[in-house]
């Protein structure tokens, strides 16, 4: 999983956070152990400290925490639930590239991070950005880059539940504008089912599971 590889489709979103979306041809950057990731082995990562701060949405953030469920939050000290971001409002800074529930400590999959100023890799991100005019000069002093690798959802089993996503997400800033990429690399299961409704039901543990297969796009 050291290896850089280019899936043949995928769908790519950028965003910035200045009212700027787009797609187009998808930049992945090197993942795994192997190129000094961390692993992620429990529900959410160690605060990770961004110097500077991540300005997003008019704020300025030190800090941020990655979740197995698809989602990071920054300068936000609490654990988090994935049901979070099914109430109208959700009140804390976060970065969701997939939201549902996902188990790090599966066999199938992993999720790495890592917050990175190689040179190689802020330099990619320099040429590839410069092809929004918002971010032409855009030097960025680090990269911020996760990945969802292979992950099937919290009730993954081989034999009938066997569908895995992969995902990276990027953030980078030079210190007064950032940028975040997503980059779907490979989607086989889609369910929002888990998030909004298990609310409904005396715990997680009570869902119906036959609501929550994944579905093969
Ligand atoms: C920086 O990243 C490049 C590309 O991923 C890699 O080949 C190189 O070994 C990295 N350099 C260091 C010092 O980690
Ligand atoms: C699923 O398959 C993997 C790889 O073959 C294996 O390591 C793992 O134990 C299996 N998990 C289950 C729940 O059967």
């Amino acid at each position: 999983m050291a290896s850089l590889t280019r899936p043949n489709s995928f769908l790519r979103k950028a965003l910035v956070f200045q009212t700027f979306i787009s797609c187009g041809v998808a930049i992945i950057f090197p993942y795994g152990t192997s190129v000094g990731d961390t692993k992620l082995t429990s529900e959410r990562s160690p605060e990770i400290n961004l110097d500077p701060p991540f300005p997003y949405y008019g704020g300025k953030h030190q800090t941020l925490q990655v979740y197995e469920d698809g989602f990071i939050t920054l300068d936000d000290t609490q654990a988090r639930s994935a049901y979070l971001f099914d109430q109208l409002e959700v009140e804390f800074p976060s970065i969701v590239p997939w939201l549902a529930r996902m188990d790090a400590g599966l066999s199938q999959g992993e999720i790495t991070y890592r917050l990175t100023t190689n040179t190689t890799v802020l330099n990619e991100i320099s040429a590839y950005s410069a092809k929004f005019v918002e971010f032409i000069n855009f030097v960025p002093v680090y990269a911020f880059i996760a990945i969802w690798y292979n992950v099937g959802t919290a009730y993954y089993d081989n034999s009938t539940n066997n569908k895995v996503n992969s995902f990276q997400v990027l953030m980078t800033s030079d210190g007064s504008k950032s940028l975040v990429l997503f980059d779907y690399i490979r989607v086989e299961w889609v369910f929002f089912g888990d998030i909004s409704f298990y609310t409904d039901y005396d715990g997680i543990e009570n869902f119906p599971q036959f609501a929550i297969k994944t579905e093969v796009l």
